[in-house]
């Protein structure tokens, strides 16, 4: 897999667990919280990943430029919605909006990243560079997830 199938197979996953996520019953505060700490878990790996290995291809091009600089701000809103959300026990009534906030922005984000982002990064690299990326990106995603698999 190249580093776009590899981040859209993660973007399923992320979107996944937030629908998950969404469907639990109220009532069930432990799914819930756990849910939520797989999805944080995972995101947090993913826009790592992201931007350790996929944005600085577009760092010195004049087109991919202002899309990563956007992108590394959209990181920057999910990052403070998920210090938010970590902590937050599932019984507070901001719980849900606050994972259907978060929801919204991971939506619009990854459809700039896949739509806009991903044919301008295709452009700049080849084949095998993108299959050794799409290597490299999910090492690091294992790598960051590996502590939280211990732990569990
Ligand atoms: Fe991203």
């Amino acid at each position: 897999m190249d580093i776009f199938d590899t981040i859209r197979e993660d973007h399923e996953k992320i979107l996944g667990l937030l629908d998950s996520l969404e469907g639990i019953d109220p009532a069930d505060v432990a799914r819930q919280e756990q849910m939520r700490d797989h999805l944080i878990a995972l995101l947090e790996a993913h826009t790592h990943a992201e931007e350790a290995l996929f944005y600085p291809l577009l760092a010195n091009d004049d087109g991919g430029r202002p899309l990563m600089v956007m992108a590394t701000e959209q990181h920057h809103v999910v990052s403070l919605l998920v210090e938010e959300l970590r902590h937050l026990p599932a019984s507070d009534e901001h719980f849900a909006a606050k994972c259907a906030v978060l929801a919204e922005n991971l939506e619009d984000h990854i459809e700039e990243e896949e739509e806009d982002i991903f044919p301008i990064a295709e452009e700049l690299i080849d084949e095998e560079r993108a299959k050794a990326l799409g290597q490299q990106f999910q090492q690091h995603v294992n790598d960051a997830l590996a502590p939280q698999r211990k732990a569990a």
